[in-house]
């Protein structure tokens, strides 16, 4: 009897202990959990340390590890968040060992990798959150976690199909996958059962066809996000029953029809955008009730009739881009009057009557953009005020009368552009205020009076455009303060008196023009340490003396002189740099004996001295007279061979193109001063081939008449050429010492010839593999420092000192060509675009480039932006710096010198074995300096690539030759 309680309470406490333990493992869930997590970090790389304190031995792991957090009473990990830590690596699966994880937000790192279908197993996930990583594959069946309700897989390169899965979701909230690299595909029907959603985005997700009726039943809806997809149809009138909405974002798509009036009907109205689509017809005055509306955006579209008044009463507008439509009438006049309006764009419409003058009533306007409307009458002396712009931009209106000169004093302007309109008057010398100016346009209108010297005040100018007014006076010799002017146009004014030789202190200058003013006594000789100019225009003035010599350093692509009173020899260099057309109508200039069969100009021959001119002048008729007779009889001689030629030629076309474009005569193109002539352009002969490549085939070719060699491309027959003849006439106009020079253009029907500059050094991509004696490489690393950053000014220059701007758009080095002193150019323009015309036809099958340069974002086809010829443009600088291809197999399948390069950023000592070895010497801090740059560029998001005009900076701030270009400038004085 005794027995039974004894074995009764002894069997109790057997069970107490089991039960105890089964109620509460912490100790054993939390090695688990502990476990788990290490093997998570295992699997990182973490160069921040930011997962130092992920240690088994920790007090109290894992509940004190940096970025983990536990529930109170059982000690679980519930959440993990570490955001923007630098993080790469793969996600470990050994998280599906965490139970109770409710939250996992992993953004803003570069995690790779899949992402691992275990993860079901935490099934309270209620917030997974992993947007900004270059997480790739397809995204795993997650519709087992019913709890979630946040899910943002956004800003990867998650492919295949889009995730139609995710309709089961139905306690999702918000949902964002947008940004990834889908297939084409339709948006799934069966989102529509995800009635608690309010925030959907789903922008860059490669959708098509019409948004299905379903979306519309989402009645939570708050954010309503389907940009940048190819989304077609009528634009929805069913939007507007969605009451919740706040923000709608549809911009670059391919909506039509126009905008109902119901739209007023959404009263908590924030944000809309519906940029870039194909809408037209009018805006529906209602439009103008939204009282809430913060944000206004329908740029590109084909949108006309007046702008709603009701704008103008609106109290909390702040951003309004409405430009490139058909607007027409007056521009409601209180816009601004009543709002904290901080930018505005209504460029490129049709906009008339008065400009608007309350747009910096409540003085928080930063950009003021009116280019190109109708506008009439004088700019209201509000804008003096108006302390916050920094863009001032209202050219091309029909604005007259003075500006007042409070309005020149703007201390935040960084571009002021009044250009093409009929504005008289002076410019105050208030403009000394606006010190952070760096591009001032006033040309093409009627301003008098003297340049104020206080121009010299604005140290940051880089472009003063002043040309075809009627200023008069001296150009102000303050102007050498202008350190970072790169392009100054004065043509056609009024000045007088001599060139400040002071303009030679300033030495970014690339574009100088003075021509067709008054201007009298020597060119100054201090213009030899210009040595990043270009084009040098000094025609049309009263200069007088001698042409220095010292000029002949610069490498002039384009040189005017003529129409002077100069004297002397024309310098031999500049002769070929410019043509003997340069130098003509200055009475005083002579040419070498050399040259005299070359003279076109009338210039004469220098003749040991040159005072028996008329003896000159009138051997000079006499060349004259048999040039011409040469002319006669040559001219017979071509008619008869082109015919012979055009014969042979057509029947090929017709073989090849089915007989259309017969354009019966060649027509030449000539972009430089050179000559040539058709008939030696098309004689090419096959042992000249020096390249053949997607475009064309490139042949050498030696001048017979005028001497030199230059390079001529043959263009295949076919579709290219559409695109190519459209852009020669911009391409031609090109120029710039790091662009290789288009010098003329032959067409006739489907033929069409380049002819180039010939580059003895070939391209970039040969000279890094060449060697020269002992297995070294040709191109040391002084040498590639200084390719770089000639290759980045001109593709600086493309971007943004031509007008419109161009993208290259197939940035590589097998493009960039060495010239015999190993200057680089850019070259193959076969499919640039200029960058306004191509932001309108976003079209992704125009986008050609070449494997190993694209810039990710073109990979789901966003915006075609100068951001992707920067990526392009860091691929060669990691080829510069590691000597390697930007593709090779011991990356790993799919994987680029980015991502190689990216594995090796670990720890000093992993950098280093990047680095070329065979050059890197003594040179390792240099090359990690632009090693850093190339990482730069190639940063994944466009936004944080920098422009090339600081990649510029940047490159030149890491000169390693820095004591040698000291040494260099000095001798410029001898
Ligand atoms: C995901 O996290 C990012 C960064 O913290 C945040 O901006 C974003 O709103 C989150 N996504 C959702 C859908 O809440
Ligand atoms: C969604 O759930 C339904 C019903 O549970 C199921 O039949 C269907 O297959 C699921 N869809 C997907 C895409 O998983
Ligand atoms: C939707 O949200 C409501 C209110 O927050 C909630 O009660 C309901 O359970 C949610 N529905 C789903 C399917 O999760």
């Amino acid at each position: 009897m005794a027995k039974t309680p004894l074995t009764l309470s002894r069997h109790f406490l057997l069970l107490a202990i089991f039960s105890l333990f089964l109620l509460f493992p912490p100790s054993i869930a939390i090695t688990v959990e502990t476990q788990a997590l290490l093997q998570f970090k295992k699997q990182l790389k973490d160069p921040l340390n930011s997962l130092e304190t992920w240690k088994e031995d920790s007090k109290d792991s894992p509940c004190d590890f940096a970025g983990i957090s536990c529930d109170s009473n059982s000690r679980r990990v519930i959440k993990i968040s570490l955001e923007n830590k630098s993080l790469s690596g793969e996600i470990s699966p050994a998280i599906a060992a965490l139970q109770s994880l409710s939250s996992l937000v992993l953004t803003s790192n570069s995690l790779t990798g899949e992402l691992p279908p275990q993860l079901i197993k935490c099934s309270n996930l209620q917030i997974l959150n992993l947007t900004e990583n270059d997480l790739k594959g397809t995204i795993p069946d997650l519709s087992a976690l019913t709890n979630l309700q946040v899910l943002d897989l956004s800003q990867n390169y998650f492919s295949g199909r889009f995730p139609d899965w995710v309709g089961n979701l139905t306690g999702l909230s918000a949902l964002s996958l947008a940004q990834n690299e889908f297939d084409e595909g339709e948006i799934p029907e069966n989102l529509g059962k995800l009635k608690n959603l309010t925030f959907i985005h789903l922008a860059g997700s490669s959708l098509i066809g019409e948004i299905p009726d379903s979306i519309f039943g989402l009645k939570s809806l708050q954010t309503f996000d389907f940009s940048s997809n190819k989304l077609s149809g009528i634009f929805p009138k069913a939007i507007t029953t969605l009451r919740n909405l706040n923000k709608i974002e549809l911009f670059s798509n391919n909506f039509t029809g126009e905008l109902p009036a119901e739209l007023a009907n959404l009263t908590l109205l924030r944000e809309f955008d519906i940029s870039r689509n194909q809408m037209s017809g009018k805006l529906p005055a209602e439009i103008g009730n939204l009282k809430n509306l913060l944000v206004f955006q329908l740029y590109e579209n084909y949108f006309s009739g007046e702008f709603p008044q009701g704008f103008g009463d609106m109290q909390h507008l702040a951003f309004i881009s409405i430009y490139r439509n058909n607007f027409t009438g007056e521009f409601p006049a209180n816009i601004g009057r009543f709002s904290l309006l901080e930018s505005i764009d209504i460029s490129e419409n049709g906009f008339s009557g008065g400009f608007p003058r309350y747009l910096c009533e409540n003085k928080k306007l930063q950009f003021l953009l009116a280019l190109d409307n109708k506008f009439s009458g004088e700019l209201p002396e509000s804008y003096a005020q108006c302390k916050s712009l920094e863009r001032f931009r209202i050219s091309k209106n029909g604005l007259s009368g003075n500006i007042a000169s409070g309005i020149w004093g703007l201390p935040s302007a960084k571009i002021i552009d009044f250009g093409d309109n009929g504005f008289s008057g002076g410019v105050s010398s208030e403009i000394g205020i606006s010190t952070g100016l760096n591009q001032l346009f006033l040309q093409n209108n009627k301003f008098t009076g003297d340049l104020p010297l206080d121009l010299g005040k604005l140290t940051q100018l880089e472009r003063l455009s002043a040309n075809n007014n009627t200023f008069s006076g001296k150009i102000p010799s303050q102007i050498r303060n202008l350190k970072q002017l790169s392009s100054l146009h004065l043509e056609q004014n009024s000045l007088t008196g001599s060139i400040p030789p002071e303009l030679g202190e300033c030495i970014k200058l690339v574009d100088l023009n003075l021509a067709s003013n008054s201007l009298t006594g020597d060119i100054p000789s201090s213009f030899a340490h210009l040595s990043s100019l270009n084009s040098l225009n000094l025609s049309r003035n009263k200069l007088s003396g001698l042409i220095p010599v010292n000029l002949c350093k610069l490498k002039l692509s384009s040189i005017d002189f003529s129409e002077n009173q100069l004297t002397g020899i024309v310098p031999y260099d500049l002769l070929m740099m410019g043509g003997d057309q340069a130098f003509s109508g200055n009475n005083g200039l002579c040419i070498d004996q050399k040259f005299v069969n070359q003279i076109h100009s009338g210039l004469g021959v220098c003749n040991g001295s040159h005072n028996n001119k008329k003896v000159i002048e009138n051997k000079l008729v006499l060349v004259c007279i048999i040039a011409s007779a040469l002319i006669i009889i040559l001219a017979g001689l071509l008619l008869v061979s082109y015919r012979n030629f055009k014969h042979n030629e057509s029947y090929m076309e017709n073989d090849l193109e089915g007989g259309k474009e017969k354009d019966p005569s060649w027509k030449l193109e000539s972009f430089h001063q050179k000559e040539f002539d058709a008939e030696e352009i098309c004689n090419l002969e096959e042992e000249n081939l020096i390249g053949s490549g997607s475009t064309g085939k490139v042949y050498r070719l030696d001048l017979k008449k005028s001497g030199g060699t230059v390079a001529v491309k043959q263009i295949w027959k076919g579709k290219e050429v559409k695109v190519l003849t459209s852009e020669m006439d911009i391409l031609g106009k090109i120029r710039h010492r790091n662009i290789l020079k288009l010098y003329a253009c032959l067409m006739r029907g489907g033929s069409n010839f380049l002819v180039l500059e010939y580059m003895a050094n070939g391209n970039l991509s040969q000279a890094l593999r060449r060697q020269i004696k002992g297995g070294k490489p040709e191109l040391d690393w002084i040498q590639r420092h200084r390719i770089a950053v000639g290759a980045a000014k001109g593709i600086s220059y493309l971007h943004h000192d031509c007008s419109p701007a161009v993208i290259h758009r197939d940035i590589k080095s097998t493009n960039i060509l060495l010239d015999e002193d190993y200057e680089p150019k850019i070259a193959d323009f076969g499919i640039a675009k200029i960058a306004e015309e191509s932001s309108k036809g976003l079209d992704s099958s125009c986008f050609a480039g070449t494997h190993g340069y694209i810039a990710p974002e073109l990979a789901y086809s966003l915006k075609v932006s100068e951001k992707s010829d920067v990526y392009s443009f860091g691929i060669v600088l990691l080829e510069l710096v590691t000597g390697r291809s930007p593709i090779e197999p011991d990356y790993g399948e799919e994987r680029d010198i980015v991502y190689w390069v990216s594995t090796h950023l670990s720890s000093q000592e992993n950098t280093i074995k990047v680095l070329d070895q065979r050059v890197s010497g003594s040179h390792e801090d240099d090359m990690i300096k632009i090693l850093r740059i190339a990482i730069l560029c190639t940063t994944k998001l466009p936004n944080l690539r920098p422009n090339m005009r600081d990649v510029v900076k940047m490159l030149v701030d890491a000169d390693p030759s820095i004591f040698t270009a000291i040494a260099e400038k000095n001798q410029d004085k001898y």
